[in-house]
């Protein structure tokens, strides 16, 4: 029954092996194990065997008093926290490192110190000094922000019961460091020794808590994905740092939808709302081969993105296939289908495609716009009708048997692709717009230019 007293512990998900492996059964990350001391039986868990049992309580009589969220002052963060920050709640805030995860929080800090709401900066990261500079570039008040630079967690939550702010940013898990754990700070055990702690604190003293969490690609640091369970709302901070535009998505939220997204722009001073995105990204779309429009939703919001394909002969076996902004293996659906049900061949060929401005697209109506980009670059043919003066637009799925598929608010996409003149819009059959029942019809409509030669030549 004598057992070593270690554990291996993934840092990308938590997975626990009592041997060390070279991949992680749990998710399949490499060389994530690491070794961590096993945490015994506790104590208090032990003192719980003969405890009283309680009586439960019907929920309607649960007093439940409805308390007003607090605005960050930011519209677009508001709208992705369901509406502001609700009392005593914990928000995880994840993101690579520069994303602009310090400078957001500092903002949303400083408008709530503005608007009277007692706050808190801890940062384990920087001094004192590094923060003032930081918020001497930012607007509002984030110089009126109290800040402590400390990463013994002790400290931390002793402060915090002292100071009692209504709205505290924690920056970050991964920096503080729970003393009676041995492992070091970052590792799986500590950041959730420390999560668990932070938001026992913040329900007892009804703090709401910003808890920031760096992801990287390497899962060098213990990923805030083995924190989602602890927390009531998880963001992600995305966008890539050599590009401005940056999005906050969330992809948990107790009190909120999480199909919400936000869009920013990294400015000389701090993060600025982007209201108009979609004006800023078709803004710049062209009608040359390879190019579409993709009417997509983020959230509850329609945003218009150009969607660019690349087709060239390749040397390589097998060949190249590239892609920014989409998911892959969605890319590599698309291309099947498009090869079997819409005759475009593609397996010489190097396809790069790429989302315009550094966003992401995640939503299955992205499909038909890749496909008509890879299909009009692959044919060197513009889409839409040769007099046309605007992009065409398109959305919707494709199904496996080269079906387009409804996705969700069609009226909106079309009424946001109308708001900006583009025309045709190519959208799957209920949707409203120019609506064709198969991607084979589809490309028969937005390649109209296209002669029955060349596409005697194509099929050769
Ligand atoms: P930061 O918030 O420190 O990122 P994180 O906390 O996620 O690591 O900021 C990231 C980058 O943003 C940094 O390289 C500098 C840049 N930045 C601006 O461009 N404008 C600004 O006003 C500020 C405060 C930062
Ligand atoms: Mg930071």
């Amino acid at each position: 029954m004598a057992r070593s007293g270690t554990v291996h512990v993934c840092s990308a998900c938590g997975h626990q092996e009592p041997r060390w492996h070279g991949r992680c059964p749990g998710c399949g990350e490499w060389n994530s194990l690491v070794e961590e001391g096993r945490a015994g039986p506790t104590a208090r868990g032990l003192g719980r065997v003969g405890a009283a049992p309680l009586t439960p309580v019907a929920l309607g009589d649960v007093e439940a008093p409805a308390a007003p969220r607090l605005s960050t002052g930011i519209g677009e963060l508001d709208r992705v926290l369901g509406g502001g920050i609700v009392p005593g709640s914990v928000v995880l805030l994840g993101g690579a490192p520069g994303i602009g995860k310090s400078t957001l929080t500092n903002m949303a800090l400083g408008n709530l110190a503005q608007a009277g709401h007692r706050t808190l900066y801890v940062s384990g990261e920087e001094s004192t000094a590094q923060i003032r500079l930081r918020a001497e570039r930012l607007p509002g008040a984030a110089l009126a922000v109290p800040a402590i630079a400390e990463t013994d967690l002790e400290a931390v939550i002793a402060t915090l019961e002292r100071e009692r702010p209504a709205v505290c940013v924690i920056d970050s898990v991964q920096t503080l460091d729970a003393r009676e754990l041995t492992s070091a700070p970052g590792s799986v055990a500590q950041v959730r020794e420390v999560a668990a702690r932070i938001v026992g604190v913040a329900k007892r003293q009804r703090i709401a808590v910003l808890l920031v969490g760096h992801v990287t690609k390497e899962g060098a640091l213990a990923g805030p994905r083995v924190l989602e369970h602890l927390v009531d709302c998880v963001l992600q901070f995305e966008g890539e740092r050599e590009r401005s535009y940056r999005t906050v998505r969330a992809i948990k939220n107790r009190f909120g939808s999480t199909n919400e997204a936000g869009v920013f722009e990294m400015r000389q001073g701090g993060l600025v709302e982007v209201l108009d995105a979609s004006a800023r990204f078709v803004g710049s779309a062209t009608r040359a081969p390879g190019s579409v429009v993709l009417a997509a939703m983020e959230g509850t919001r329609p945003l218009l993105v150009e969607v660019q394909a690349l087709v060239t002969p390749s040397e390589l076996m097998p060949p190249r296939r590239v892609v920014n902004g989409l998911d892959r293996n969605r890319l590599a659906l698309v291309l099947a289908v498009l090869t079997r049900h819409g005759g475009v061949p593609l397996a010489g060929a190097d396809v790069f495609v790429n989302v315009v401005g550094g966003v992401r697209i995640d939503e299955p109506g992205a499909d038909l716009a890749v496909a008509l980009a890879v299909a009009s670059a692959a044919r060197g043919t513009m889409l839409g009708p040769a007099s046309a003066t605007t992009p065409l637009a398109a959305f919707g799925e494709l199904g496996l048997t080269g079906e387009l598929r409804w996705v969700g608010h069609p009226e909106r996409r079309i009424g946001e692709a109308r708001k900006f003149g583009l025309e045709p819009i190519i959208a799957p059959p209920g949707s409203g717009g120019c609506d064709e029942p198969t991607l084979r019809a589809a490309l028969a409509a937005a390649l109209p230019s296209e002669t029955r030669a060349q596409r005697a030549r194509v099929a050769a």
